[in-house]
């Protein structure tokens, strides 16, 4: 019985990047890249994906501590990171791999589907594009009804005959059995020392292996991420990719061009949005939402009716039905606006929940705070979560009215109801209903000459 696993190569440095960062782990639209390869692997192969790293294994294991890896300790080439993982696929008992390059971010599961329908019953195939410029990428080579890769860097016409521009997409199906017999005679490349994945083609051909190249057209969707101008380049087909999509299905876009949506937001029909912005990760914005002008978004939930005003910046934030945000606020991770809330400008808050209806509109911290439903939070009100160790609470109950330029020292509650004068420094807590003023009294003193009077 055919048992598959899709074995993801990400282990190489990514040199050409010139980053300290793996290059599976370079961003496109907010998202880094081997997300966007999860993202098309795991309807087809589910839990069976396995994730080959080696360069900053440890980075990248800990981007996606829910997936399995298998670590490759000398970065030899291709072929030898195949190498490396066998023994986990066999293992684990399966037939068949799909092998996939993880520097493809604009990979999807209907592409990986056509090429696995017409793979299936070859024992190797591997996925070929037409380019008008070859590249540095590997060619392929038909001879006298045999198949092989050739890469750029060993290329050589009086050999290999004229470059065809079909070239080598980095991604293979074949049978383990064929892997294990194939990969123990690969040679490393005179010119580059490595071990290449792409040598199995001929040598399965000299086994007389059932071997097919199967033609993807033009589609440059699978080309890797090499270098910088190639990064960016992906990253505008995509973003455009992007919103056209959110356009066709019915997101009022404004200034389209200056929208950059990530590949794992839900933008949902009937919301507006307006360039430039930016929504990253899982974020989504539903029906009737508005995103102004030069918003952030990343990981946040925007609900229905809700509207983020221009320059506002939101990690992590769930805003709720009806609720106002911004201009300019700054809402962190744990921030949950309940339904018709409003956040002003200036306002950051840090796991800190805004009861239903409740208010901070201008100027304030609130952070590991709770305010209850109908609260108002006067301008400069700030909750002092931290004593330099710790971080502490800050509760207030409903209808209640801080007011501006309130410092409250957490842990501390203010009940349900209360009222707190401006100005006021709150240690102790508040009982529901009653009037708190913590604040020095004035006092008035007659002057002996008015001050401007002096200059
Ligand atoms: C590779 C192919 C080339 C093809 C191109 C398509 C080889 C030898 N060449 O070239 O034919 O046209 O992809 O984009 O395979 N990796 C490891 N371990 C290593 C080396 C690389 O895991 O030791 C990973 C890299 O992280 C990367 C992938 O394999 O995700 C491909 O490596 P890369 O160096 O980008 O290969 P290319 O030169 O682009
Ligand atoms: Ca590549």
């Amino acid at each position: 019985m055919e048992k598959r696993a899709a074995l993801i190569l990400a282990a190489g440095k990514g040199t050409r990047m010139h980053s300290p960062k793996p290059k599976v782990l370079q961003k496109i639209l907010g998202s880094p890249m081997l997300a966007c390869v999860y993202q098309a692997l795991k309807p087809l192969f589910g839990s069976d994906i396995i994730t080959l790293v080696g360069h900053r294994a440890d980075l990248v294991q800990a981007s996606f501590p829910e997936e399995h890896f298998v670590v490759q300790n000398e970065q030899l080439g291709t072929g030898h990171a195949l190498t490396c993982a066998l023994p986990e696929l066999c293992q684990k008992g399966y037939s068949h791999v799909l092998v996939v390059n993880g520097d493809v971010p604009l990979v999807t599961e209907d592409l990986l589907r056509r090429f696995l329908d017409e793979a299936c019953g070859s024992d190797l195939a591997f996925a070929t594009i037409q380019l008008d410029d070859a590249a540095a990428y590997g060619r392929v080579v038909r001879r006298n009804g045999q198949i092989a890769i050739v890469e750029a860097k060993d290329y050589d016409e009086s050999r290999d005959g004229p470059v065809t521009g079909e070239i080598n997409a980095g991604l293979y199906w074949l049978t383990i059995d064929l892997a294990k017999s194939l990969l123990p005679m690969l040679t490393p490349s005179p010119k580059s020392g490595e071990y290449y994945i792409t040598d199995l083609v001929a040598l399965a051909c000299q086994a007389k292996a059932r071997v097919q190249a199967v033609m993807l057209g033009r589609d440059n969707r699978l080309l890797g991420v090499n270098s910088p101008k190639e990064l960016s380049e992906m990253e505008e087909l995509l973003r455009q990719e992007i919103v056209q999509g959110l356009l066709a299905k019915g997101v009022i876009c404004h200034a389209p061009e200056l929208l950059r949506v990530g590949p794992l937001a839900q933008v949902e029909a009937g919301s507006e949005l307006t360039g430039p912005c930016e929504i990253y990760g899982h974020s989504r914005i539903c029906a009737g939402a508005e995103i102004a002008s030069h918003c952030y978004l990343e990981e946040s939930c925007v609900a229905e009716g809700a509207r983020i005003h221009s320059f506002s910046h939101l990690s992590g934030a769930e805003v709720g039905v009806g609720a106002l945000v911004g201009p300019y606020a700054r809402l962190r991770p744990g921030a949950v606006l309940e339904e018709d809330s409003h956040v002003g400008n200036f306002v950051e808050l840090k796991k800190a929940r805004l009861g239903r209806g409740a208010k901070a509109n201008h100027l304030s911290y609130l952070g590991d705070a709770s305010i209850g439903q109908g609260t108002n939070i006067g301008a400069g009100t700030i909750t002092c979560n931290y004593d330099g160790k710790n971080k502490h609470r800050t509760e207030i109950g409903e209808k209640a009215f801080i007011g501006s330029n309130t410092a409250l020292v957490a842990p501390v509650r203010v009940g349900a109801g209360a009222l707190v004068g401006a100005g006021s420094t709150i240690t102790h807590d508040v009982p529901e209903d009653n009037l708190s003023v913590a604040r020095a009294k004035q006092k008035n003193f007659a002057q002996r000459f008015r001050q401007h009077d002096e200059a």
